[in-house]
């Protein structure tokens, strides 16, 4: 494939190589991938690659080693995500576990989470853990785009706020996935004018970008997909299941984490003990960190950064 030339501001999304040009690129940093496949949305750098069908792949600084493994035709062609992983959704999502091998064998446990953008939250809080929203708030509540997701999620993993000593673990976000193939939005459950809104955000965010980087383009017509890579341990909800924990440990937990994220400047609506995984030590007992419980969030669907972290952004 002759390599395209850069067009600056205008490049169309797929002047990007394909990904069966990986072996040139796979041996270079993150950081020294030329300048015209690298993107940027929302403060989080990406490398731009195509799927040779149409489909775009977007890799973060994360996904970067894991390149070959999160090559679309190890893990989406086929539907090996469904016919070979395991699906993790309990709510009104498709999210699955598929371990992606590269042609090494080297192999990597990825989540493939299809983004609900553009659809309405039926947001469930559960009686036994009432979240500390108001009722207004729960009613606005709009699903992160992939590349908001991202923005928001590496801010929280950044922990530029709040006390320096705490920091949230989360599951990593490796890359976001666009396959070829177009939908009708309704297929989707988007309505135009849901989607117009992130339209117009990202342009917002890109319209901020380097002159000579092309931007970042979303399609009401298409799937995204984002994909993190699955943390070891178990989730909360399972463990008040096993009888590893009460549901009142499991109620302080919540209640620890909700205080910890509002003090990092973040703040997720339904935060739940199927959202919270934790290590158990080979002798069974949870696995603790100067007397608290070490655990890693997952789900920033939601993820939203509280008024004082936006007040606080705004003076830097
Ligand atoms: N990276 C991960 N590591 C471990 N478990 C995960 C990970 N991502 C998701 N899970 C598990 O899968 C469940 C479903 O994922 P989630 O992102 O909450 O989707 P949804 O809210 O659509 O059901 C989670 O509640 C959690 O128990
Ligand atoms: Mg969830």
């Amino acid at each position: 494939m002759n390599r395209p030339e850069p067009t600056g501001k205008q490049a169309a999304p797929n002047s990007t190589p394909a990904i069966e040009t990986l072996p040139r690129l796979i041996s270079l940093p993150f950081d020294h991938v030329p300048r015209w496949l690298r993107r940027q949305a929302y403060n989080v750098s990406y490398v731009e690659l195509g799927d040779g069908t149409g489909g775009q792949l977007w890799v973060t600084r994360h996904g970067w080693c894991h390149l070959t493994q999160l090559d679309p035709s190890r893990w989406f062609l086929d539907s090996q995500y469904d016919r070979l992983g395991q699906r993790l959704s309990g709510g009104t999502g498709a999210v699955f576990r598929v371990r992606s091998s590269g042609p090494d064998g080297k192999s990597v446990d990825l989540v493939v989470k299809f983004s609900r953008m553009a659809q309405e939250v039926l947001l469930r809080i559960s009686s036994a853990f009432p979240a500390d929203v108001p009722a207004q708030v729960v009613d606005n509540i709009v699903f992160n785009d992939p590349f908001q997701e991202f923005g928001v999620l590496e801010d929280m993993r950044n922990s530029r706020y709040g006390p320096a000593t705490l920091r949230i673990r989360t599951k990593r976000p490796l890359a976001i996935y666009s396959p070829g193939q177009r939908f009708k939005p309704w297929q989707l459950g988007r309505t135009s004018d849901r989607f117009r809104t992130y339209v117009r955000q990202l342009e917002k965010d890109q319209d901020r970008r380097p002159e000579d980087m092309a931007a970042v383009e979303m399609s009401i017509d298409r799937q995204y997909i984002a994909l993190f890579q699955w943390v070891r341990g178990d989730d909360t909800q399972t463990l008040v299941d096993r009888r590893v924990m009460t549901i009142g440990d499991a109620e302080l937990l919540v209640r620890q984490i909700v205080h910890d994220l509002a003090a990092k400047g973040f703040h997720v609506p339904d935060t739940k003990p199927n959202h919270i995984i934790l290590r158990t030590r080979r002798n069974g007992t949870l696995l603790t960190r100067a007397g608290k419980l070490v655990y890693a969030l997952v789900d920033f669907e939601l993820l939203q950064r509280t008024d004082a972290y936006l007040a606080w952004q705004a003076t830097r």
